[in-house]
């Protein structure tokens, strides 16, 4: 099999004096949605935070498309085609709907065909089109923080709790935009507390405690497992909702 688009080898972060990741080791392969689950305090953010080198892994390596990025500044994974929204929405509140999106394309004006797609993904966008972005709902600016992110062709998405504090109607929406963003052949990395969202758009899982993956597999294999679940998720997941 050919190698997946990104790879962690023991990936160790140190933040400060703090021990924060203990050998983290996972594929993401391309073309899939990988799931990346655990409670609080795991190390999810610090794992996409490393991978983007906003972090840098004390040791260990990550590969992405057959490149050694461990020591890449953040500027040059970026401009490798690693797109992170975090869990602090990156949007500005001062700026309209459309200047938050035509500031995220850096390489030049957004192709006209790849804004209809983005609107079409976020339908709320377009309405709110010449409002400050400040004006929008948690979950529109959430929307807007994704909307940025693939204003221009990325190779991977590293998303930090989209659906987090979102009503439910939010999060079907979330889950609407997400199934989208698969069928157009995006490679995603999702950080999700809500495992109804998470089995819902999963091809893959990842779940992390104290710093380490302690599952990786299939997401379909994962939904069919209660007991597994009750093991890996059951304190610390709002499992059945
Ligand atoms: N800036 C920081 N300074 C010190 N410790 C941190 C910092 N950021 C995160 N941590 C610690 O690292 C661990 C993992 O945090 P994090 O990656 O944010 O977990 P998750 O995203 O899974 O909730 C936690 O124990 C957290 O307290
Ligand atoms: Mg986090």
């Amino acid at each position: 099999m050919s190698e997946p688009l990104l790879r962690l080898q023991d990936v160790h972060t140190h933040i400060g004096p703090y021990h924060i990741l203990h050998g983290v080791t996972c594929d993401i392969p391309a073309g899939q949605l990988t799931m990346l689950l655990g409670r609080n305090g795991a190390g999810k953010t610090t794992t996409l935070r490393t991978i983007m080198g906003l972090w840098r892994a004390s040791s260990g390596s990550i590969r992405f498309d057959g490149r050694d990025i461990t020591r890449c500044s953040t500027p040059s994974v970026a401009q490798g085609g690693i797109a992170y929204v975090p869990e602090s929405m990156a949007i500005f509140t001062d700026l309209t709907v459309r200047e938050n999106i035509v500031l995220a394309a850096r390489s030049g004006p957004v192709d006209s065909a790849r804004l209809d797609w983005m609107l079409g993904l976020f339908p709320a966008l377009k309405r709110f089109w010449n409002l400050p972005a400040g004006n929008l709902s948690g979950g529109q600016k959430q929307m807007l923080a994704i909307a940025r992110a693939i204003a221009e062709p990325r190779r991977l998405l590293l998303v930090d709790e989209p659906t987090k504090g979102l009503a439910p109607v939010m999060v079907r929406s979330m889950i609407e935009a997400f199934r989208a963003l698969k069928e157009a052949g995006e490679t995603i990395l999702l950080v999700e507390q809500n495992f109804y969202a998470a089995s819902a758009l999963g091809d893959n899982v990842l779940v992390m405690d104290d710093g380490r993956i302690v599952h990786s597999g299939a997401m379909s294999d994962l939904v069919a497992d209660q007991a597994l679940q009750q093991r890996l998720l059951g304190l610390s997941l709002d499992a059945h909702q």
